[in-house]
């Protein structure tokens, strides 16, 4: 790329003078220009800030205000009427336009009728240019005006005149009228000006005309360089340049109009150098290079940026602009409790969108989280049409639900939809990640709403597949007690669920399993059976090292008299606990001589009695004992009554086996109303899951009877 700057561009000796005069006044007075100093709303910006304000006539002029005629003048009446009113002027009109106004009036002495090509609007023609003036602005004007033959005129033209139209139309004008009298006052730095545009916009590819479309001159020198360069732009600077229109091996021209400051100018050929440059040495694309070379920024601009530093409250980025971007931590996540330092570092580069370009102190506020989101809205609308997975993390407990951060956007999960199962404590949740369905999404509304419901379910078989392959009876397994019921505990081993029946939690009897455990506490527990068939996995709390009945054999021998304590009555005997967890059954028919219906006739709870061992079977944790027999080696009793044999005896057994029946018939009652207990529901439905385990206690409860006959007897 080549860049050419035209000699004569920028701030003309009048507009020069003019605002160097303002600038240099302002600091003592109170100074208000009439219009604009320069038709250039970047310097009016600056001038404004240096406290030089415009008013648009001299009735708004206050008291201690000096006013400042542009350089382009006013017409005699408002010079008049400052002096009237006694305001104080400084007067900054270009002598090239004071030199067309004195020939005007010396027209007028002449009797001569005034000729002015320009634009009758122009502050400058105004001036100059009273009602009995005719201006012609181009060719067509000519055609509609009228030409007294009697009378002669005077042609003058605007300063800043496009050169070649000012002799097209004093041409044609000379040709109409007799005696015209032709004065060329289109100003040297006008005319120098536009000479060196046309020439140099005849042998570039881009010509680029800085300065604003409310300055003539600037308009003009737009419209010579499109003559002979079709990919002329006028802009204000080159902040406003299209870059894109640039290409990497173009010759590149540049003019500025007269009211174009010097630091827009400066600022467009240092730029434009630096591009020129670099794409000589810079392996970068061209593209590259314009994007990096300079940032003009606006509210809603996407930029690339690079982190300058991070601290927990803020990023701080380079925009490559003259001011860096601040990112709060607000701006960086939805999730409050998130650490910035731990997300960025400096050196990362990061896609930011433009809040404000001057948070009031210099700083361009930017925002990670809006980009983020507006990227992320479509994953989220993408997850939620194609119903994918989609991960996220819970941030806050809320009423109703939990709030979830998906890909930075805040997501309501419904706490119906939190699990499959029941969760008394959502709290559980928080600070934790999970894929989530989308079952809402709303984007004008910003509503979405997220639930893992059904991949809860998915999870949860997988961990029970993955649990039945790799458990064994007998392996002792850590978990987590999940509920308590009356029948045993529920403890979660990772997702799914087996169950301490109340039997197995001690060696020694349990009234209540709140007695031993309770919800949330963690167990070492032994797997006694497992059936994937019925998803149950049956365990045991007791320490297969101190089982009480290891060695029973050897401690009570058959044959021996013992002492044990009466524990509790059934109507086929009485349980004496010889010691702790060891519990013997003395039949009925072996409690007493004589015959007995109830064992109660004879025996009373806690009552302290001396008993025989008449059989242990350690393997099935059973001992039989007679009292009958004991009283009788201990001469409790005298001769053995005979009545007490034969008829009696043989009812007696046949009692027993009775019972026994009765008792095997229960135990089947059992193992059914246990089966039902222990296999594991998935409880779609806590409600309905919490009534089917009422059922089943129902059930244990009504047998209770029978099963602790049944247990000890079968
Ligand atoms: Fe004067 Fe020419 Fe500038 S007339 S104000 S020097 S354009």
């Amino acid at each position: 790329m080549t860049v050419y700057m035209a000699k004569s561009a920028g701030f003309c000796g009048g507009v020069a003078r003019a605002v160097n005069t303002a600038l240099k006044e302002a600091g003592d007075k109170k100074l208000v220009t009439i219009g604009m100093l320069v038709n250039n709303r970047i310097l009016t910006d600056e001038l404004a800030e240096k406290g030089v304000g415009i008013v648009s006539d001299v009735d708004e002029i206050q008291a201690g205000e000096t006013a400042v005629i542009r350089s382009h003048g006013v017409p005699a009446s408002v010079e008049e009427e400052l002096k009237r009113r006694g305001i104080p002027y400084i007067d900054c009109t270009c002598v090239d336009v004071k030199k067309i106004r004195q020939r005007a009036a010396r027209a007028k002495e002449q009797g001569r009728a005034l000729i002015v090509l320009g634009d009758r609007k122009h502050p400058e023609v105004k001036g100059y240019a009273g009602p009995d003036a005719i201006v012609i602005n181009n060719e067509a004007d000519i055609d509609n005006a009228e030409f007294n033959p009697e009378v002669k005129y005077t042609l003058v033209a605007q300063t800043t005149f496009e050169r070649g139209r000012f002799f097209n139309i004093a041409v044609i004008l000379k040709n109409k009228i007799a005696d015209l009298e032709i004065h060329n006052t289109i100003c040297d730095a006008t005319a120098r000006r536009q000479a060196e545009a046309a020439e140099l916009s005849a042998r570039v590819d881009v010509m680029i005309v800085l300065g604003d479309a409310l300055s003539a001159n600037t308009r003009h020198l737009y419209e010579i360089c499109r003559k002979s360069c079709p990919r002329t732009y006028m802009v204000p600077s080159i902040r406003e340049m299209q870059l894109r229109n640039l290409r990497a091996n173009d010759k590149i021209g540049i003019t500025a109009g007269a009211s174009t400051p010097p630091s827009i100018t400066k600022e467009a050929i240092r730029f434009m150098n630096e591009i020129a440059q670099d794409t000589v040495q810079s392996p970068q694309t061209f593209e590259e290079m314009l994007n990096e070379a300079f940032v003009s920024l606006h509210t809603g601009d996407v930029v690339k940026s690079t982190v300058i530093s991070v601290t927990p409250t803020e990023v701080t980025v380079n925009l490559g602009y003259k001011s860096d971007g601040i990112i709060t931590k607000a701006e960086m996540t939805e999730d409050a409790s998130a650490d910035i330092t731990q997300m960025v570092k400096p050196g990362d580069t990061l896609d930011v969108y433009v809040l404000h370009v001057n948070d009031g102190e210099g700083n361009v506020l930017v925002s990670k989280k809006r980009l983020d989101a507006q990227t992320h809205y479509k994953l989220i609308e993408q997850a939620f049409n194609d119903k994918t997975p989609i991960s996220g993390k819970v941030t806050e407990v809320v009423k109703g639900g939990l709030i979830a951060v998906i890909h930075g956007c805040r997501v309501f999960v419904p706490s119906s939809q939190v699990s499959n199962r029941f969760v008394e404590d959502l709290n559980q949740f928080k600070g934790r990640e999970f894929d989530f369905h989308i079952l809402e999404f709303d984007r004008p509304k910003r509503r979405i709403v997220a639930g893992r419901k059904e991949l809860a379910a998915i999870e949860q078989q997988q961990r029970r597949e993955e649990l039945f392959a790799s458990l064994e009876s007998g392996q002792r397994v850590e978990g987590t007690v999940s509920r308590i019921v009356d029948f045993g505990a529920f403890v979660d081993l990772g997702g799914v669920d087996g169950l301490i029946h109340i039997s197995e939690l001690s060696w020694q009897r349990v009234k209540k399993v709140s007695d031993i455990l309770q919800a949330g506490d963690s167990v070492s527990v032994t797997v006694i059976d497992i059936n994937p068939e019925k998803n149950k996995i049956s365990l045991s709390l007791k320490d297969i090292n101190s089982n009480p009945w290891n060695g029973i054999a050897e401690r009570f021998p058959v044959g021996n008299i013992v002492e044990g304590k009466v524990v509790r009555m059934a109507s086929f005997g009485a349980f004496v606990t010889l010691e702790d967890g060891v519990d013997g059954l003395v039949h009925i028919s072996q409690i007493a001589r004589r015959h007995i219906v109830k064992p109660d006739e004879e025996l009373s709870v806690g009552q302290v009695i001396s008993v025989k061992v008449t059989d242990v079977d350690e393997q099935n944790h059973k001992i039989s004992l007679s009292k009958r027999d004991a009283d009788e080696e201990m001469g409790i009793w005298g001769e053995p009554e005979e009545a007490a044999d034969g008829e009696a005896a043989k009812e007696e057994d046949i009692a027993e086996e009775a019972v026994i029946e009765e008792i095997a018939a229960d135990g089947d009652a059992e193992a059914a109303a246990e089966e039902a207990a222990t296999e594991e529901t998935v409880p779609e439905e806590a409600v309905a899951e919490e009534a089917d385990d009422e059922a089943v206690i129902d059930e244990i409860i009504n047998d209770e009877d029978t099963e602790d006959g049944s247990e000890e007897e079968v």
